[in-house]
């Protein structure tokens, strides 16, 4: 068993985890707020977290991952939480959730025509 500590602001979620469960499913357990759309499919990156400590305590960035984060995953030291899986004790700060820009369309706001 591993302890994962998940951090954000001055609140605290902790557990302990068997080895290869991933952040995503370990934050789901303690009610830490890690966001998913995709549920953890690997499309959305809205489980984008930071390593504050154990980076080398989580499974290696696979193809999928190095390819929605970029190669500088290992300077940013953000992860997927649906990606990495745990293999030592971690300490990971929740980020807040980044939105898609919204895009101009045939719904945007017109000014009214009297
Ligand atoms: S949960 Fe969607 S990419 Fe990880």
């Amino acid at each position: 068993m591993h302890r994962v500590r998940f951090q954000k602001g001055d609140d605290v979620w902790e557990m302990e985890v068997p080895e290869g469960t991933s952040l995503l499913e370990a934050a789901r357990d303690c009610d830490a707020p890690v966001q998913t759309l995709c549920n953890g499919v690997g499309t959305c990156i809205q489980c984008r977290v930071k390593v504050v400590d154990g980076f080398e305590a989580l499974s290696p960035p696979e193809a999928l991952e190095k390819d929605r984060l970029g190669n500088i995953f290992h300077i940013t030291r953000e992860r997927m939480g649906c990606q990495a899986q745990v293999c030592g004790d971690v300490t990971i700060e929740v980020l807040e959730v980044r939105l898609p820009a919204r895009k101009k369309g045939r719904f945007s706001k017109r000014p009214r025509r009297n």
